[in-house]
């Protein structure tokens, strides 16, 4: 099987309705979506993504109506947050409906909502009427895509549909606020940080993303979002005595111009505001690893808020 890559929103409707995986595109990155209501097609994504079973995957649902479906003693902050952020790249954790089989939880009893800001995702969701379940269309802990070539490449001879919504605008993953405590928490960063959720919510947010005990998410791995390619993350200072050091082809990936003019070193150059930095992130990984290298260098990033969601997916990316 080859997946084709269309915009036929009825034919991707068509194949969840009979248990079968399509990969959607939404604001974030790119989904393997399945009905989230259906174990049996549910457990074709861990398989797929060679992911295991005990990893709960995010439910994708059209509105804050449909809340109440699929979570249970949901606390009223959820709406006021919903209401700002939805549709958005903000995941809620929270307990789960009763009848919400364990498959898509991972056998936990809480579980990942999310309603992404993309229109062919929200026309799929309303189409469909249901939740569906959708971590990102990538192998395990390999680099999530954000263009439909990424996903092909990924995982393109195990489905039949690649939704094709162009390339993801955000270009990290959610955000994953915990609403089942007393206070929230962030339990994965993403471009919607926990100041922005505390200036919404008028209460203190906790960000747990490096406390070790919280609940499994494969996003918090060690090693995540890697390139097969070794890449290391370097100060600015020391980028170009190590790329001096380094005597075979390289690759680079920096906000500065190229500093070398070394035919052998593939030099990547990124943008400078952490929107812009973030939407290309992956794709130039992709482009990193793809370049013939043994080794990709990434310049540290600023040390501020606004870059940490970016620093997080690198520390990952660069963990062996
Ligand atoms: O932006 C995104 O969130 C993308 C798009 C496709 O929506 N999805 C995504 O899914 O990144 P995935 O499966 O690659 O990551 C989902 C994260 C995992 O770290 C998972 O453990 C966490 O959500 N998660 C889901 N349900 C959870 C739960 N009940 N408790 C704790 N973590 C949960
Ligand atoms: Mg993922």
């Amino acid at each position: 099987m080859t997946a084709i890559i269309s915009q036929d929103i009825q034919h991707a409707v068509d194949l969840l309705r009979k248990g079968e995986l399509v990969a959607i595109p939404t604001d974030t990155v790119y989904g393997l979506a399945a009905d989230a209501s259906c174990p049996a097609a549910v457990k074709k994504i861990y398989h797929v993504k060679g992911r295991p079973s005990n990893q709960p995957l995010i439910v994708h649902i059209y509105n804050v109506s449909m809340l109440t479906q699929w979570a249970r003693q949901i606390p009223p902050i959820t709406y006021v947050l919903a209401e700002h952020f939805w549709p958005g790249a903000l995941t809620f954790i929270l307990p789960k409906a009763t009848q919400v089989n364990t498959v898509v939880t991972g056998g936990q009893d809480t579980i990942g909502l999310r309603c992404p800001n993309h229109p062919l995702a929200l026309a799929l969701l309303r189409q469909f009427g249901g939740g569906v379940a959708a971590p990102s269309a990538n192998r395990f802990r390999h680099i999530s895509p954000t263009k439909p070539k990424h996903v092909l490449r990924e995982i393109g001879d195990k489905i039949a549909l690649i939704l094709d919504g162009g390339q993801c605008d955000i270009g990290i993953e959610s955000t994953i606020l915990d609403l089942t405590g007393v206070t929230p928490c962030i339990v994965r960063q993403g471009m919607i940080s926990a100041k922005m959720i505390a200036d919404v919510c008028q209460q203190d947010v906790v960000d747990k993303t490096h406390v070790a005990d919280r609940p499994a998410a494969p996003g918090n791995l060690a090693v995540h979002y890697a390139p097969d390619t070794q890449a290391k993350l370097v100060s600015s200072t020391k980028l170009i005595q190590i790329i001096n050091q380094h005597k075979q082809k390289i690759a680079v990936i920096s906000r500065q111009q190229p500093m070398v003019t070394r035919e052998d070193v593939v030099w990547l150059t990124m943008p400078d505001h952490p929107r812009d930095y973030a939407h290309h992130l992956y794709d130039t990984l992709r482009q990193a690893d793809e370049s013939g290298v043994d080794l990709i260098l990434i310049e540290e990033l600023p040390q501020q808020m606004a870059w940490a969601a970016i620093t997080d997916r690198l520390t990952r990316a660069a963990q062996r």
